[in-house]
């Protein structure tokens, strides 16, 4: 072989090496520190305030377990969501229920489990008041409203109106959550102070009593929680009782938590635009609405704008738009605060899933077999059973 045939150091290799494919790292300590600022903050804000971790935002057993022995409940939608509740012990007042459909035989055992409930429609409502007749007593819930008149999600206030007076359902708790609400602060506070208003107005007209006022998600952990909070902890002591608060953070949680690393494969230039194109993509870097990754390179050189995308042949497949960094070809890229809505939501699309790892006190170990041809709970250690109790 002359020195021309040689293979070019600069080449990249494209044999699929396990060690150097992209890898995501959850870190326990982060999930620690991120529980623990939050418990600071209401435990200095309010007295009776309840934290339930949205599962729905990563189900990898280590993380959720930790969650959990850290003192979280959990907010959860469905029987199979269920099934991870239980499988940790979770269950009774740990456990709130969000979703829109929510049929009679999942409100059933959340009646006779003692879980609490915030109804999505009117039709959700009926299904409550069929099965307390049925049951012969009272049975307690909540409303997730929906503010805006717009979407699917949450009851119109007005809707709610005659449900106030129903006998056999006591309406004790309000909800806001709009899936949708990105990083707009302003917009979370606002729809949360509308929110009590509602409640308050229940409270002089309808005579209603809350035992919980549920925030739902959207924290952001970007900022200091009172920035967030604040203004909502400070309505709440307008209302007549002194209900519990619940929040329901997922990527408040779980985001910071997982540090990606991904290998830049090939820089390509295209109407002017860098590209660079990694080996870790949208199967796993969702690109939701709200998702705003943060790329790391450890050059820092000669930073230019240069957009970071992944292996897949499809357009929303970019990680990072026109971000000012130093990249060539080859460099591994850190990607922080990728641990909310991806591991739940990863795809096997490609076939090219990442090497999931838990960083604790222990060491680093493998995460389950991040296979993307069996379901995600059971590649997890979970036996998700949702047929039964
Ligand atoms: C009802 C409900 N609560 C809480 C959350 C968690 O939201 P986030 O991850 O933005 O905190 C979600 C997620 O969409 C949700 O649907």
């Amino acid at each position: 072989m002359t020195s021309a045939d040689a293979p070019q150091a600069s080449l990249i290799e494209s044999d699929g090496d396990a060690a150097s494919g992209p890898e995501v790292v959850y870190d326990a300590a982060v999930l620690r520190r991120q529980v623990q600022r939050l418990r600071r903050y209401l435990d200095r804000a309010y007295p009776d305030s309840h934290v339930f971790y949205a599962l729905k935002a990563c189900y990898l057993a280590p993380v959720v377990r930790r969650l959990v022995d850290l003192g979280c409940g959990l907010e959860i939608m469905s029987s199979g969501e269920r099934a991870v509740a239980a499988a940790l012990g979770v269950e009774g007042e740990r456990i709130v229920w969000n979703g829109p459909a929510l049929d009679v035989t999942t409100l059933e055992r959340i009646v006779d489990r003692g879980e609490w409930v915030n109804v999505d429609s009117r039709s959700v409502f009926d299904r409550l008041v069929h099965i307390a007749r049925a049951r012969g007593r009272t049975v307690e819930a909540g409303v997730r409203l929906n503010l805006s008149g717009e979407g699917k999600l949450g009851v119109a206030p007005d809707e709610i109106g005659a449900c106030l007076d129903e006998p056999s359902v006591s309406i004790v708790g309000v909800h806001f959550h709009h899936g949708a609400a990105g990083h707009d602060v302003d917009d979370w506070v606002d729809g949360r102070l509308r929110m009590l208003d509602v409640a308050m107005r229940w409270e002089r007209e309808a005579g209603v009593t809350l035992r919980y006022v549920d925030l739902g998600g959207g924290l952001q952990a970007r900022i200091e929680l009172g920035e967030q909070l604040d203004p909502i902890i400070e309505r709440l002591w307008d209302l007549r009782s002194v209900p519990r608060l619940f929040v329901e953070p997922g990527a408040f949680l779980v985001g910071p938590a997982a540090t990606a690393t991904t290998r830049v494969v090939t820089i390509k230039t295209v109407g002017g635009r860098r590209w660079a194109i990694t080996d870790l993509g949208a199967s796993f870097l969702v690109p939701l609405d709200r998702a705003r990754f943060e790329v790391e390179s450890a050059r820092q050189n000669e930073p230019g704008s240069v957009s970071v995308a992944g292996p897949f042949c499809y357009e929303a497949d970019v990680i990072a738009r026109d971000r000012s960094l130093d990249i060539q070809e080859g460099d591994r890229l850190t990607i922080h605060d990728c641990g909310a809505y991806t591991a739940s939501m990863m795809s096997g699309f490609g076939a090219v899933p990442p090497r999931l790892r838990w960083r604790s006190v222990r060491g680093v170990e493998p995460i389950g077999a991040a296979d993307p041809a069996r379901h995600w709970m059971a590649a997890q250690g979970y036996e998700p059973d949702c047929s039964g109790p």
